[in-house]
């Protein structure tokens, strides 16, 4: 049966780490997976975290099986922190989440629900998007088109021909977007386009499908989670995919959560009921530890404190890191104008380097990117920056 399958390329930002774990030269940099290291180079396990395992372990619980829809204190969690603590439409019952394995998880559930629901749709992601977006809704069925969204002459929006294109669409269309920290740009809308990229949705009756893996990496939780209220307050039925990974530093533990607001309490429940058999028959049921984990953390206010502390400290290591490759970069006598990296947010910036030089880069300096030239600046430390500018300064020539 195996005899004919064909050798798959690999995966274009993990096969980087495959890739990069495999290179034996102790100068080698990871700037290619969305990963946040910490100065020392490492990925943090954050204080929150250790206080939350520490009481799970002193708790000895069973690890019996969780729900199909996961942990209601850590669902619970994850809708507060999307919608606030004083939603209406929480207080209304249309909103539902269920535990997911990772971000990647709750898109994967979406989609295959979405596709049972619709399944002459269409689906599109901004041009570009995060890799596996496309491959994701595609391996559900859906034919997956573009939208315009960055514009590489300004290394910012291109919101007119994002807008257009978005009122062009079929009614019914899914549009995928990214509600903060855009993956891979670093580019997100400002307030006042995101209010007309709303009302565009809504009124071409467009179904949103809300990404938001960053939350608390642009510039806060509360702010962060601004585009997803907009949408839910507008009335519209749509589905968010939101993961911890990053912002809890519990990559392996693959949390993530999948959000529905729904119209009526009664069709949430109906949703939930179907959503349980999408679950069901793709891995039955989540796992026990990064759920419990992130729900103590997230409903016991000194933990919950804590995290937001040390979350707000990840977000400005970043920050620096930006502002420091940037006038490094210029300092270093690049001539190239690196500036719009401080405009862009969250853990990635789309640097603008081609190709070419990614693969110079990896290959003559062990610095590894993603191909479009996205480069992860929450992988930059005060011990590699200098390495890494050098060989960026060395591949522009
Ligand atoms: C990334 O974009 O690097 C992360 O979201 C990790 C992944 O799964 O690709």
């Amino acid at each position: 049966i195996f005899e004919t399958v064909e050798l798959a390329p690999r995966d274009p930002i993990l096969g980087l780490t495959e890739q990069y774990n495999a290179d034996t030269r102790t100068e080698k940099v990871n700037l290619g997976v969305g990963v946040y290291y910490d100065d020392q180079g490492r990925i943090p396990l954050l204080k929150a975290v250790q206080q939350a395992e520490a009481q799970r372990a002193q708790a000895a619980a069973p690890r019996g099986y969780l729900p199909i829809e996961g942990l209601a204190a850590y669902n619970k969690g994850a809708q507060t922190l999307l919608l606030g603590k004083d939603s209406a439409i929480i207080a209304d019952g249309r909103a539902l989440t269920v535990q997911t394995i990772g971000g990647t998880g709750a898109l994967k559930i979406g989609a295959d629900f979405l596709k049972q629901l619709s399944p002459n749709a269409k689906v599109v992601i901004s041009n570009p998007s995060w890799e596996n977006h496309r491959a994701i809704f595609e391996r559900a069925g859906f034919v997956v088109e573009n939208y315009p969204y960055y514009n590489p002459e300004t290394h910012g929006l291109d919101f007119d021909g994002m807008v257009g294109a978005l009122k062009a669409l079929p009614k019914g269309t899914v549009v995928v977007l990214h509600a903060c920290c855009h993956n891979p740009t670093g580019v997100d809308p400002t307030a006042a386009q995101w209010q007309e990229i709303a009302a565009t949705v809504k009124n071409a009756g467009l179904v949103p499908f809300l990404d938001i893996a960053y939350q608390g990496f642009g510039d806060g939780l509360e702010q962060d989670a601004s585009v997803v209220r907009l949408f839910a307050d507008l009335g519209m039925t749509m589905l968010v995919s939101s993961s911890f990974s990053k912002s809890f530093s519990l990559y392996g533990e693959r949390v993530g959560a999948l959000t529905l607001i729904c119209g009526s309490k009664d069709e949430n429940a109906r949703v939930l009921s179907q959503v349980k058999r999408v679950i069901r028959t793709n891995y039955s049921n989540p796992p026990t530890h990064g759920g419990t984990v992130v729900a103590s953390v997230l409903n016991t206010p000194e933990l919950y404190s804590l995290w937001v502390d040390e979350l707000g400290e990840m977000r400005n290591r970043i920050r620096s890191m930006r502002e420091q490759l940037v006038t490094k970069l210029k300092d270093h006598g690049v001539k190239q104008n690196f500036d719009f990296v401080m405009a862009q947010r969250g853990m990635f910036s789309y640097s603008g380097l081609t190709a070419a030089q990614v693969d110079a880069l990896r290959n003559d300096h062990g610095v590894y990117a993603v191909s479009s030239g996205r480069i992860c600046v929450a992988a930059l430390n005060s011990r590699n920056i200098d390495y890494v500018v050098n060989a960026i300064a060395k591949v522009i020539g």
